[in-house]
């Protein structure tokens, strides 16, 4: 395969790539065709993210073995069909760089590096480690792959130096695990022997008023421990884009008096993710089979919404019912404007209307939904070889961003002599 880490015996530069302040990040796993509660809950988001930041999104398929090592024969199909499901969806590799993270093998480097600082309690302490384990009964996830799941995903999100994580309420644990194992690699590694001389180096660069500014401000941070004006000095250093990278974090760590940060600490960025239930009223999930999925057949997709469980009381046309206590009522939140809304609600509870009215605009705006993703997945269905063209480029790109990182985090631990 293409991806060789260590390619050209490349030399350090200092680097003076953009500073990825407005990158983001995030995976997901591949876990086959998705389903609308996929769509509302995560992609549709960074669909319009993509437009507002530098977004890496990967489809994480070493995530998959923690879970599933036993079975990997889908593991192509699968990764393939989520793929065609973001294209479908509307990523566009014109401005997002998609790819899957095995071909990155950085992520596996750094996960590795990182494992050597980080105590086994923050691994254990994970919520989502306990409670996998218990609802997954089924598997053996007592291994060791399992438990550093999360620090796979920590090197995920800092080896390309992200700003900000898009993940729903289930994952935020494992952002801030990233954000501690990324404080503590730049405590024991970001000191530079002559640190003081390259951060004043660095003051001096950011030009008279403002290297004047910046020292004020420090002092006065580091004197009085006035927080507003260490994020002032921050909010100037981060203004400044005539600096390199390396001064930037020079520049960052020098405020606070620490050393240099390699690694900066992500944000999350909480995706608001709206109730998608499923045909049996339960939550969209395919573990329920309960779901409808992004690229269903049309006519499939009209059966199924015939058939959603509805609020139990109308057990006759004649009976009222009440939108609260039924799952239809939460896809018209999703898909229905405030006027069919209404319509809904008064129809409901006066018997006015029967559920199979009811779900008719439903069924017709889901259905335009599917079709819409039909049509853009069609080209990548005819041509494998479309999307193979997608996530080689995007690897090469994601690549790029995590060897700089790797070069940093190597030196920084004097894996490298130069
Ligand atoms: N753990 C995430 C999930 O199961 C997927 C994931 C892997 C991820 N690496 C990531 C999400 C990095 C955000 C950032 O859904
Ligand atoms: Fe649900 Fe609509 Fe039937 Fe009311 S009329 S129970 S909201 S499907």
């Amino acid at each position: 395969m293409r991806y060789n880490s260590h390619r050209e015996p490349q030399r350090y530069r200092p680097v003076s790539s953009p500073a990825p302040a407005r990158r983001v990040l995030s995976g997901m796993r591949p876990t086959g065709r998705l389903h609308l509660g996929n769509f509302h809950g995560a992609l549709r988001n960074w669909v319009e993210l993509q437009y507002q930041y530098d977004c890496f999104f990967f489809v994480a398929d070493w995530h998959m073995l923690t879970t599933g090592y036993e079975d990997t024969s889908q593991l192509q199909q699968n990764i393939h069909e989520v793929l065609i499901d973001w294209l479908a969806a509307g990523l566009n590799p014109g401005v997002a760089t998609l790819f899957i993270q095995s071909h990155v093998p950085e992520h596996a480097e750094l996960h590795l590096l990182m494992s050597m600082i980080t105590p086994l309690g923050w691994l254990e302490r994970v919520p989502s480690y306990k409670d996998q384990q218990e609802q997954l009964k089924e598997k053996d996830l007592a291994t060791y792959g399992f438990l550093g799941y999360p620090l796979l995903q920590s090197a995920d999100i800092l080896v390309y130096r992200a700003a900000f994580v898009p993940v729903g309420e289930d994952q935020v644990a494992h952002v801030e695990l990233t954000r501690e194992a990324a404080r503590r690699f730049n405590h024991l590694y970001g000191r530079e022997s002559d640190f003081e001389a390259k951060a004043e180096r660095a003051v001096k660069s950011l030009g008279g008023r403002n290297a004047t500014n910046y020292r004020q401000l420090r002092r006065r941070y580091q004197e009085t421990g006035d927080t507003e004006a260490l994020q002032r000095a921050q909010a100037l250093v981060q203004a400044n884009n005539r600096i390199t990278v390396a001064d930037r974090e020079r520049l960052l760590g020098f405020l606070e008096g620490t050393g240099v940060t390699i690694l900066p600490e992500p944000q999350v960025l909480l995706t608001a993710a709206p109730k998608v239930p499923g045909l049996d009223g339960r939550k969209m999930s395919k573990s329920y089979g309960n779901t409808i999925g992004l690229r269903e057949d049309p006519d499939v997709v009209v059966q199924k919404l015939r058939a959603m469980k509805t609020d139990p009381a109308r057990v006759r046309r004649t009976d009222p019912g009440d939108p609260e206590k039924c799952p239809v009522w939460d896809l018209h939140k999703i898909y229905s404007d405030e006027a069919t809304r209404k319509w809904v609600n008064e129809g409901c509870r006066s018997a006015g209307i029967g559920c199979l009215d009811c779900k008719q605009p439903l069924i017709e705006r889901i259905v335009e939904e599917v079709n819409g993703m039909r049509k853009r997945a069609q080209e990548f269905e005819d041509n494998p070889e479309l999307v193979r063209g997608i996530v080689a480029e995007g690897a090469d790109k994601a690549r790029d961003a995590a060897r700089q990182t790797l070069d940093d985090v190597r030196r920084a631990m004097h894996l490298r002599a130069d």
